[in-house]
């Protein structure tokens, strides 16, 4: 053997597999050219493939929302080892108009005058812009809430209007809503236990979450996993702050007590508030 073919760290397979281009459903893992701030916090989980030989495989469409579609992707050195992602992408299309409106971006500043006037406007840069903005929001919001120990999927890394995370799910299969979960008894009281824990969470870092609900909580099994975090709030800096707290929790009060277990939307509000700050 020669000293070359020794030192390459692949098998001969393998190395022809790294000499082949992409195929049309994947990309070079984007992981390398990521700067430090569009990657996820330290310590990264094990489990977390980074290096730049991997291939993100497009395996399909896990759901298309209002505002962005997820996809599910294996970013993986062939034969090798692999993970699981979820990427959701923010849509720029005429079709996108947010719905979380301008409420949610009270005391939250886009600098740019040239970016806000094109967003207001709606034209293509400013549907980009919008996308971006929201991409980025939604990743710095994973990324402190994961600091925080709140549960969420861990922030893998954010480019232009995408934001790369990981895939809560048994295999290929993506965790179900708690709003599909069958939960009853011990097992409903746990769940709520734990959305309490995460409203908890939130606010001793002075945040709401914004859209909470059955729809935006994943039943990973045991544990609940919170998603879909680009609105949320600084109650400090957004007026109707407390507007919003007081609309997640009737939500989630509602919805448990729909499900038979008896809760008390005014006292766990109270409760929360008690957290902030
Ligand atoms: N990390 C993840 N792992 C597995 N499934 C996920 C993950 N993130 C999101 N999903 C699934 O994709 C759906 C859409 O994600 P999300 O709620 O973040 O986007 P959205 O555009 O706001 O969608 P919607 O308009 O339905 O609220 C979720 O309801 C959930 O079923
Ligand atoms: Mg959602």
């Amino acid at each position: 053997m020669s000293s070359v073919q020794s030192s390459t760290p692949f098998s001969s397979s393998e190395f022809a597999a790294h000499t082949l281009e992409p195929d049309d459903d994947q990309r070079w893992s984007t992981w390398p050219a990521a700067t430090p701030t569009q990657r996820g916090p330290l310590p990264r989980p094990d489990w977390l493939v980074t290096a730049s030989a991997a291939f993100d495989t497009e395996l399909g469409v896990v759901k298309t929302g209002k505002e962005a579609d997820l996809f599910l992707i294996e970013r993986a050195v062939p034969r090798t080892h692999g993970c699981l992602l979820a990427a959701k992408r923010f849509r720029n299309s005429h079709n996108s108009d947010f719905h979380r409106s301008s409420a949610y971006e009270q005391g939250r500043s886009i600098r740019d005058t040239r970016e806000a006037r094109a967003i207001k406007r709606k034209s293509a840069f400013g549907r980009m812009v919008a996308a971006g903005h929201w991409a980025a929001t939604e990743f710095g919001a994973l990324c402190k809430a994961w600091d925080a120990g709140i549960p969420v999927p861990y922030p893998v890394q954010v480019s232009d209007t995408e934001v790369l995370m990981e895939f809560i799910g048994a295999g290929r299969v993506a965790a179900p809503r708690l709003a599909q979960s069958r939960r009853k008894g011990a097992a409903l009281r746990d769940a709520y236990e734990q959305v309490v824990d995460i409203l908890e969470g939130f606010a001793r870092m002075g945040y709401v979450h914004g859209d909470l609900s059955a729809y935006n909580l994943l039943d990973d099994g045991e544990r609940i996993v919170v998603i879909d975090l680009p609105q949320v709030i600084d109650v400090a800096a957004n007026p109707l702050g407390f507007d919003f707290l007081h609309r997640d929790i009737a939500n989630i009060a509602d919805w448990f007590t729909r499900r038979g277990l008896e809760t008390d939307r005014e006292a766990l509000f109270a409760h929360v508030m008690a957290q902030l700050w």
